[in-house]
């Protein structure tokens, strides 16, 4: 859930017109979308002044689908291919009819429209621009009337938070999790680097972090997105409302409505603490001192009981006990208050790296050693084995050799 405190609270959609063949093609969003090289991009997306003198074409590299072909992908919407439900509004899971699976992102319709509006059309422009292994890539969209649907990637592992959750039975072991976590920071840097203008993502949570088979990352979710401060004239921040969610939310923006990119390291920071306690940013059913995860992690730290901290889904081996230390040290500079103490998303994603590298390397000495443990008690127990078969050998031997008088 987005922060309330944010986002206005928005209705469930509750009557989907059935959607037959041939009917109602569009109005589409081309129509009313600027065109917009990747310079003008940057200095439109994420803005909240959208007109149809700065929009007017749609965006390159981005497919206009009409409603029917998307009835047609989600059986017209039907329950059974729903996988989740957001502030936007309902994400089904569709196929299209060249055979490609992808992930159909409706708007909800209510009072709220504009601003639902200005979240569709922030995302498919930052999409439509952007492209990297751990982003999730834009298909296409519609935009027919009230209805504003996204057409997305479709990432087929469920979101980051439910397999912490436990929901596919599964658990995450230590590895998976660093190598999400550098899927992460890989995706972060890109935005925040890619172009003299960084794009600050603004809602970098478990959920928005969607997973592949092989557990590759793919950061998804860009209608808060906005472009950061030129640092080329020497900008620090953009002013500008507040989004994103609570408990990921950086303090300073909060109180000052400056952003920049670390803003996203300081959500980074609270998901990376996510990511190794196995516990919510904000978990309410605990008792008081361990409601804010991060507070309660970083006094564990201070009090120098940080392997507490550690998932309890999470074998406590010496290598997994070494990292923690180093990961905690860098989701608290990450989740720093104040963003002068934060690091760029580039430096934390090669201190991830070096992390995991010297993690891998740990395991794989342990994986060793308890394999040659096994093997060695294997053969142990062979050579035991084999001395109590020759024992019975040895008497059976002696029993034939016996003379038949002793009996
Ligand atoms: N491209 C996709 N492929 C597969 N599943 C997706 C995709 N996009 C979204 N989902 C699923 O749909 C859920 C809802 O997505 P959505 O981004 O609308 O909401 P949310 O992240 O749960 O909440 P919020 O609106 O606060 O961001 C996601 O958590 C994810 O499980
Ligand atoms: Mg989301």
């Amino acid at each position: 859930m987005r922060c309330v405190c944010f986002v206005p609270k928005t209705t469930d959609e509750d009557d989907d017109p059935v959607y037959q063949k041939g009917a109602n093609s569009s109005h589409s969003f081309a129509q009313s979308v600027g065109s917009i090289g990747p310079r003008s991009m940057h200095s439109s997306i994420g803005g909240y002044s959208y007109s149809s003198q700065d929009l007017q074409a749609k965006p390159p590299g981005a497919e206009t689908f009409t409603m029917v072909e998307l009835a047609h992908a989600t059986a017209n919407f039907s329950p059974q291919n729903k996988i989740g439900q957001g502030g936007f509004g309902t994400v089904y899971k569709g196929r299209l009819r060249d055979g490609r699976m992808v992930a159909i992102k409706r708007g909800k319709k209510d009072a709220y429209e504009q601003r639902l509006s200005v979240e569709f059309r922030t995302e498919v422009e930052t999409l439509s621009q952007v492209d990297h292994l751990n982003l999730v890539k834009l298909i296409g969209y519609t935009e027919e009337g009230s209805e504003r649907i996204l057409v997305v990637e479709f990432v087929s592992n469920g979101n980051l938070g439910e397999h912490l959750d436990g929901t596919y039975g599964k658990v995450l072991d230590m590895s998976t999790r660093l190598d999400i976590s550098i899927d992460i920071a890989h995706a972060l840097t890109y935005l925040h680097l890619y172009a003299d203008r960084p794009i600050i993502h603004r809602d970098i949570k478990s959920s928005n972090i969607l997973l592949t088979t092989t557990y590759r990352a793919k950061v998804a979710d860009f209608g808060f997105s906005r472009v950061g401060p030129s640092t080329d004239v020497g900008a620090t921040h953009v002013s500008t409302q507040v989004k994103g969610t609570a408990g990921y939310l950086d303090p300073e923006y909060l109180n000052t409505y400056q952003l920049n990119t670390k803003s996203d390291v300081y959500s980074f920071g609270i998901l990376l603490v996510e990511i190794f306690t196995g516990r919510r940013p904000i978990e309410l059913n605990r008792p008081s001192d361990e409601r804010v995860t991060v507070r309660w992690a970083f006094r564990k730290f201070v009090e120098g009981n940080i392997i507490d901290i550690l998932d309890p889904k999470l074998e406590r081996s010496p290598a997994a006990v070494s990292v923690i230390q180093r990961l905690a040290e860098l989701a608290f500079a990450c989740s720093a208050p104040t963003k002068g103490d934060r690091p760029s998303m580039k430096k934390a994603a090669e201190v991830l790296w070096e992390i995991r590298k010297d993690y891998l390397a740990e395991h794989q000495k342990e994986e060793r050693i308890k394999a040659e443990r096994s093997e060695s008690i294997r053969m142990e127990s062979a050579r035991s084995d084999m001395s109590a078969d020759s024992q019975v050998s040895l008497h059976q031997t002696s029993n034939r050799r016996r003379p038949s008088w002793i009996q």
